[in-house]
């Protein structure tokens, strides 16, 4: 029954599509379970490259069951896009019937709300991702299964003063909304979804009891969380663990997997203490293509953040580590925060017990550069062939974070991973 979860442990866009895609293969169905098209999970197949928003990024493995949970809010369109990937990669996918749908009101609501905020805007991707889910908490959320016909459509809008509500908020923030007939049109397209509508914790509860290999993909990070994250630089789902627990009340993890990338990168505003503005951030910017994948934004660069990802990992359980992006730390010092001091003080901070945007305002991070290595290592595919500096560098994450690193991404390749104790090590039922 081994149920595998795979969570970023950063800001998001630590690499998880490509980890995904490769631990798919040896998986029956991968499923996103929070968040929606703000996510872009992109990886490279074939010199191609694919973004993925909101299906798992699982669906671009063959023979997979790519599910779409119940927390996770859809944008249609984006769906419809997606179902094509999903056919030429010879992938099926399920989409929960309970799943939320994110209409033109709630990104025109995200987007008016941004602009309100002025100088304090939060970044948000103005995909409707926040207003949507405040729906789903208001319990008056338009589901997928709303979509199956005009009358079920007609009664949705009007759930809970939907639709007035929020075109009144439209409106207030100084935009036209569509009118309830537009909306009610806008809906109506799409209907070719309803075909792959199901029952998502069902089937997942089903597989697990057959012994199949269930990965659950987190979109985000850890310090994006709704709860754990820099309040109120966040998004508006679990991107946690327990956000896949809290939707699918299915709880028997095997491994929890954290992905984290070499260095750090943050998109969107939110506070980031490790920034690094000089000329190895820059390139590390250009080689890495640190640009948001879904809205193009330019993400900010920094050393990795040693007792953030140890607090990280700690809190969400970690089971094993994979590093991305190693490969392109060759050719230089390397800048690392391994500790932080308490501004007021000058005391050194032993662990941290909560990360909020307060408590990194009220500590300096102590940032340090450690050897590097000059030789490539794309070509690399076993731990041992790596230079000594690059493991030294991992053998560090693993101390101070005390989880064992079980894969390495080297190159942008879906190939170019080393798997250190082959997947079998997170795969396998955890003992006692
Ligand atoms: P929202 O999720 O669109 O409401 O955006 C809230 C915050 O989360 C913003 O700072 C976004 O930049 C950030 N964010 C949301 N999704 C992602 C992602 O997939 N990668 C990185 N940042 C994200
Ligand atoms: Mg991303």
């Amino acid at each position: 029954m081994p149920l595998i979860v795979i969570v970023g442990t950063q800001w998001g866009d630590e690499g998880k599509g490509k980890v995904v895609h490769s631990v798919a293969q040896k998986a029956q169905a991968v499923v996103r379970f929070g968040g929606g098209a703000n996510a872009g999970h992109s990886l490279e197949l074939n010199g191609k490259r694919i973004v993925v928003r909101l299906c798992p990024s699982g669906i671009t493995t063959p023979g997979v069951l790519g599910l779409v949970g119940p927390g996770v809010v859809c944008d249609p369109e984006v769906l419809i896009a997606e179902l094509k990937i999903a056919k030429a990669a010879g992938s099926r996918v399920l989409l929960d019937r309970d799943a939320s749908v994110v209409l033109p009101l709630h990104k025109l609501v995200d987007a008016a709300r941004e602009k309100a905020r002025g100088s304090q805007a939060l970044g948000t991707t103005k995909n409707g991702i926040g207003p949507a889910y405040e729906d789903l908490k208001a319990r008056r959320e338009f589901r997928l299964r709303d979509l199956a016909t005009e009358a079920s459509i007609r009664k949705a809008l009007k759930r809970g003063n939907l639709y007035i509500d929020r075109a009144q908020d439209v409106l207030r923030g100084g935009l036209l909304p569509p009118s309830f007939e537009e909306l009610v049109a806008w809906c109506l397209q799409f209907k070719e979804l309803l075909e792959y509508l199901g029952d998502s914790r069902a089937v997942v509860e089903e597989m697990l009891d057959r012994g199949d290999v269930v990965v659950a993909e987190g979109a985000q990070g850890f310090g994006l969380d709704e709860d754990n994250g820099t309040r109120p630089c966040c998004t508006s789902s679990s991107s946690v663990p327990a956000g896949f627990s809290k939707s699918f009340g299915i709880y028997r993890f095997s491994s929890v997997i954290g992905i984290a990338k070499a260095y750090g990168t943050r998109v969107g505003e939110g506070i980031m203490p490790t920034l690094v503005d000089n000329e190895w951030s820059q390139r590390m910017q250009d080689l890495g293509q640190e640009r948001g994948s879904v809205t193009g934004r330019v993400r900010r660069v920094g050393a990795i953040d040693l007792p953030y990802l140890e607090f990280a990992c700690r809190r969400g359980g970690i089971t094993h580590l994979v590093i991305t992006k190693l490969d392109l730390l060759t050719g230089d010092k390397i800048p690392v925060c391994d500790g932080y001091l308490y501004k007021n003080t000058g005391m050194r901070v032993e662990k941290f017990t909560t990360l909020t945007t307060e408590v990194l305002e009220s500590v300096d991070p102590q940032i340090t550069e450690m050897d590097g290595w000059s030789e490539p290592i794309g070509h690399c595919r076993r731990y041992e062939e790596m230079p000594q500096q690059a493991q030294a560098y991992l053998r560090l994450i693993e101390t101070s974070t005390g989880v064992p690193i079980m894969g390495v991404g080297v190159g942008p390749d879906r190939d170019a991973i080393i798997w250190r104790d082959s997947l079998s090590l997170a795969l396998s039922k955890p003992e006692g």
